[in-house]
């Protein structure tokens, strides 16, 4: 059955990665098969040990029983470099609480289809839900400058150009 244009979100499963669950399936390469944010490398070398370690929580999103893509989430926290300084409070504590998405990825044969909006908003809503309870100012994730405008529609700014040649971004959780 050929996909349709645009998923319907409700259609989307999203939840922390099972036992039953293989993410190593998934192909999340540029379309010119590099992998410029190690995203695959992730998945096939480090994403099981990250978990298993407690270093990430991983999740992954299912569409009609398949999986098509997946993220990874840990707490940490951010030093005033990465802080945009409207949100910085004078004279505190240098760091601030926040929550990270250390990688996500689509699928090749998924993308384009609102899915990766599916987890942006999956991710800003778990924070600012975490933030009730556990104080946590913002959501922070490293990219590609390419990437960055990917990010900005969410209203993530970039405050950082990273010595790897990515950039941090930002995004308050209130
Ligand atoms: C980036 C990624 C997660 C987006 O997932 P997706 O499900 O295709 O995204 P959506 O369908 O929600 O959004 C697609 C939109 O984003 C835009 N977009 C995709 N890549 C973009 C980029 N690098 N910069 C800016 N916009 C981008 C598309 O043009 C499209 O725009 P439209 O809605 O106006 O047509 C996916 O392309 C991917 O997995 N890429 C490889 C791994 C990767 O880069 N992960 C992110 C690491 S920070």
């Amino acid at each position: 059955m050929a996909l349709p244009d645009k998923i319907n979100p409700d259609e989307l499963d999203i939840d922390i990665v099972s036992d039953n669950d293989d993410i190593s399936t998934l192909n999340c390469r540029e379309s010119d098969s590099t992998d410029p944010l190690g995203v695959q490398d992730f998945l096939e070398t480090k994403a099981q040990i990250y978990s298993k370690n407690n270093l990430t929580s991983l999740w992954r999103v299912k569409y009609k029983g398949k999986i098509v893509a997946f993220f990874s989430l840990s707490m940490s926290s951010i030093g005033l470099d990465d802080v945009p300084r409207s949100k910085q409070v004078k004279e505190m504590t240098a760091r601030y609480p926040a929550l990270l998405i250390g990688q996500m990825g689509v699928d090749k044969n998924y993308r384009g289809r609102k899915i990766g909006d599916a987890i942006c908003k999956h991710c800003i809503g778990l924070a600012r839900k975490f933030n009730e309870r556990i104080a946590c100012a913002c959501i922070t994730l490293q990219t590609t400058e390419d990437k960055a405008s990917y990010y900005q529609q969410y209203f993530f700014e970039t405050t950082r150009k990273l010595r790897n040649g990515q950039v941090a971004m930002y995004l308050s959780t209130t």
